[in-house]
């Protein structure tokens, strides 16, 4: 995808053009690609027992469900800790380990996997990418251990809020959770199921999933309308908003959307710019400011109603995930490699450190504002995503893609990640803040 920005012309400075360079490439994009980022209809409605089941063939104990954990113990907080406090730890400077022990789960055995991620059900035939671990310089990562995660959403509802990378993340954390205790989906609406809620029995909580791809109000492009999406960047999107008061925790991943035409709105709906919108008499401003922007209104959403509620809530923003095509999407081999970078063969730069950046920046000031009814953590998972160029789905978000030898043409998913994959520790490590939490580690101040 070597082009050059159509806007080099237009923009006499340097930084600008720099600035522009990477989002120009993105448009360049074929539309058809944007079809990764809709859910295709794989899923039917589903009926709530037989959907996970709760053993698999690498399940690390038996069902609970008949046996819950026991609920007294010595703890302040009248539950017993099934953990270790974890150590002060920058997660994500470190590389990816070789390691015997495989995933938690099987891709054949989850029910919960969209189609379009089950690499293994789709025949993909290497397995290597199965076997890596991530190992932050300073501290370990302990294996994500369903029981402590059950334990510490007893009683709450955890709400995943933003687009297919959200959703992805999810299906991950539900098929870990489902080999030790079945979740029953109790709630299915919207297009492809896009908002789904899910309950387990065992710990009387829930896990859902709200489609919010811009967290702010959007229109999103269609068949029938305009080409582009519109964005309101003051106004957050009620889909999700509108639950606030009943959610105990809440996990944010947005981004690539942002990449895409649009027009924003700002204020009285008056137009703040756009997007690649040729043909538009509407001001280039890119995305970067807009995804701020978006971020700054749904964290104040958050703040503001949760203050007014006067009830705690907990949050994590998952940083941008990179993909990596290294070639035209649609042909063989866009993201062929089966091994992980090695520390410092691949550098975070361009997009995805810029993208990186602003989320991580809307958080810590975000925190400034003080965190007694609003804690909040970066799920900085960037670098550490960029480093797995083999995690991704490539060909085999379609079953058994090369079963008649291989095509010239086959769509490439080099966007979002097989299931079990990499995106599995992204949940490790939102267990190790959520632990933090528990401890008072991240402290509310009164
Ligand atoms: C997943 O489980 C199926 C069915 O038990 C088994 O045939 C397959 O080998 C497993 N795959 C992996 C990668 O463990
Ligand atoms: C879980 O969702 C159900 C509705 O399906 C609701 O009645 C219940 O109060 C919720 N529980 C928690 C802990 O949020
Ligand atoms: C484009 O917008 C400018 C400023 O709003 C306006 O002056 C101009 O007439 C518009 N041009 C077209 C072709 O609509």
């Amino acid at each position: 995808m070597g082009t050059t920005s159509p806007f080099k012309d237009h923009h006499q400075s340097h930084s600008l053009t720099k600035k522009f360079l990477p989002w120009a490439i993105y448009s360049l994009f074929p539309i058809a690609l944007l079809r990764l980022y809709f859910y295709p209809l794989n899923f039917p409605n589903l009926s709530s027992t037989d959907q996970l089941p709760n053993t698999s063939p690498i399940t690390i104990t038996s069902s609970i469900i008949s046996n819950p954990p026991p609920l007294i113990s010595p703890q302040e907080n009248g539950r017993a800790r099934s953990y270790e406090s974890p150590p002060s730890c920058d997660y994500t400077s470190g590389k990816w380990v070789h390691e015997k022990q495989g995933p938690l789960y099987n891709g054949t055995t989850c029910g919960t996997i969209k189609e379009g991620q089950n690499c293994i059900a789709h025949g993909r035939p290497d397995f290597e990418y199965l076997y890596w671990r991530w190992h932050p310089n300073q501290c370990k990562i302990p294996r994500f251990d369903p029981n402590t995660f059950l334990q510490l959403i007893t009683n709450k509802h955890v709400a995943f809020v933003g687009d297919s990378m959200a959703r992805n993340q999810l299906e991950s954390l539900l098929c870990m959770l489902a080999t030790l205790s079945a979740p029953n989906l109790v709630y299915t609406n919207g297009e492809d199921n896009k908002f789904r809620r899910w309950n387990f029995p065992s710990h009387n909580a829930n896990v859902s999933i709200y489609w919010s791809p811009f967290l702010v109000h959007g229109v999103e492009k269609s068949n029938d309308g305009p080409n582009h999406n519109k964005l309101y960047l003051d106004t957050v999107d009620e889909r999700w908003a509108k639950d606030l008061d009943k959610m105990d925790q809440i996990v944010l991943s947005i981004g690539h959307w942002f990449l895409h035409p649009a027009v924003y709105f700002e204020r009285d709906d008056s137009v703040l710019g756009c997007h690649y919108c040729p043909g538009l008499n509407y001001t280039e401003i890119g995305f970067y400011d807009v995804l701020r922007k978006a971020l700054k209104t749904a964290l104040s959403a958050i703040r503001e109603r949760r203050e007014a509620g006067r009830k705690a809530i907990d949050a994590v923003v998952t940083t941008f995930s990179p993909s990596h095509f290294e070639g035209e999407w649609d042909k063989a081999g866009a993201c062929p490699k089966t091994r992980p970078y090695e520390e410092g063969e691949k550098l975070l730069e361009g997009m995805d450190a810029d993208m990186r950046k602003i989320e991580v920046e809307e958080v810590e000031l975000a925190k400034e504002k003080g965190e007694r009814f609003f804690r909040l953590e970066a799920l900085d998972v960037t670098k550490l995503s960029l480093m797995r160029p083999d995690g991704h789905p490539g060909p085999y978000m379609h079953p058994f893609p090369l079963g008649n030898g291989v095509n010239e043409r086959v769509q490439n998913d080099c966007v979002h990640w097989c299931l079990p994959g990499p995106i599995d520790t992204w949940n490790e490590i939102l267990l190790e803040i959520m632990k933090k939490w528990d401890l008072g580690q991240f402290r509310r101040e009164e």
